[in-house]
């Protein structure tokens, strides 16, 4: 039987950051006065190899686990990880992908043919400039626009994910809706997120869902349409000429903690059940320790059985300010 956590929640999906690191420097993930020169990112003996992320990963969808994520940092920074997603395929479980598109036109091909069976895309604006100092790295918007092509040639289903902050990048939202509906891709926007301690969150700070939902509403008519599955973390919407669909992640205005089925795998092989949570728990030690599949498998659902995480349904000034991994380690 799959195991349920304290809450009566079942474990079905698992993320799995395969790196720490990002060619990006989005200056509300990874800002570089802190993630400069001299950040001490995991080493390479420090990763989880394809071989142990495989094996974690066969166990997890023996726990249930249905759909698979994988992210990073930039995911696909990590050489080869066409090999990676071949291993994963084999499971036949929903495998997906987060990137912020920049590698995609080398990569989409490769990742496709691996058996990858849809992709999320992460752009913030259409604004070459404004897209330019979100990156903080001088990267221009044609080039994701120009991976988002590629995966799309590829026969990838695209997602794109965009995050508004207030004062940075509201003025994209009917924008950017417009663009990607005449395009075919399913485009959610998300609450910008009190993750990590480096980004200087503040609520007002924070677009809200209704804010983004009103606003789309007035250019084009929405109407709202139900969840494709328990737990979906996107509200999803219609626009009224039937031209598809858009959704609004709202994780601090619209917690959505109770159908919170998520588990993630850090880079290091740690084991975080919330996204927001201060430790995870070492699946590597029990890897490298020469654990056998009976006893990792039973630690996986020891941690799952304890989980009492709702995070974003606690949310409050208090919590706010406690220590909390960040959105480059975890992968969102
Ligand atoms: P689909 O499988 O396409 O429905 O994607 P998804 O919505 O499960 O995953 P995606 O990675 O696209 O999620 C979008 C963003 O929502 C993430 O990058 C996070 O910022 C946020 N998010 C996803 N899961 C959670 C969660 O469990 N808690 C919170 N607070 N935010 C989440
Ligand atoms: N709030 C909301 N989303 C965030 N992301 C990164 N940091 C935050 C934040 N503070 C997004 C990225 C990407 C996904 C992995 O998480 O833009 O879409
Ligand atoms: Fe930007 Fe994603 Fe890289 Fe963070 S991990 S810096 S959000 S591209
Ligand atoms: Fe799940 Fe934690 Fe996000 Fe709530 S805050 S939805 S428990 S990951």
């Amino acid at each position: 039987m799959d195991a349920l956590d304290t809450f009566g929640r079942p474990l079905r999906d698992l993320r799995i950051s395969v790196t720490d690191r990002c060619n990006f420097r989005c200056v509300y993930c990874m800002p570089k006065a802190v993630y400069g020169r001299d950040h001490p990112f995991l080493e390479r003996r420090e990763l989880l190899t394809f071989e142990e992320i495989a094996r974690v990963a066969r166990l997890f969808v023996g726990g249930g686990v249905r759909k698979i994520r994988i992210t990073g940092g930039e995911p696909l920074v990590r050489r080869e990880l066409e090999t990676l997603i071949a291993q994963l395929a084999e499971l036949g479980v929903d495998l997906t992908l987060t990137t912020n598109g920049s590698l995609l036109p080398q990569k989409a091909q490769l990742l496709a043919d691996a058996g990858l069976r849809r992709i999320t895309v992460s752009l913030d604006s259409l604004d070459d400039a404004q897209f330019r100092a979100l990156n903080d790295v001088d990267f221009p918007v044609d080039r994701v626009l120009e991976g988002i092509d590629a995966a799309t040639a590829a026969g990838l289903p695209v997602k794109v994910n965009a995050v508004i902050k207030r004062g940075v990048n509201e003025d994209q939202i009917v924008p950017m809706a417009a663009f990607f509906r005449e395009r075919g891709h399913t485009l959610r926007f998300i609450e910008f997120m009190d993750v990590g301690q480096t980004n200087g969150w503040r609520l007002d700070d924070v677009v809200t869902a209704k804010e983004i939902v009103g606003a789309l509403d007035g250019a084009f008519g929405l109407e709202p349409v139900d969840p494709s599955y328990r737990g979906e973390v996107a509200r999803r919407w219609r626009y009224q000429d039937g031209r598809g669909e858009v959704g609004v992640i709202a994780s601090v205005t619209q917690p959505f903690c109770g159908d919170c089925t998520r588990a993630r795998l850090s880079a290091e092989g740690k084991l975080f059940t919330c996204l927001f949570a201060v430790r995870g728990h070492d699946l590597r030690a029990l890897i490298r320790g020469g654990a056998s599949d009976q006893e990792l498998e039973t630690a996986l659902r020891d941690v799952w059985k304890a989980r009492k995480d709702r995070y974003s349904e606690l949310r409050s000034k208090a919590t706010g300010s406690s220590p909390k991994v960040e959105m480059s380690y975890i992968g969102g």
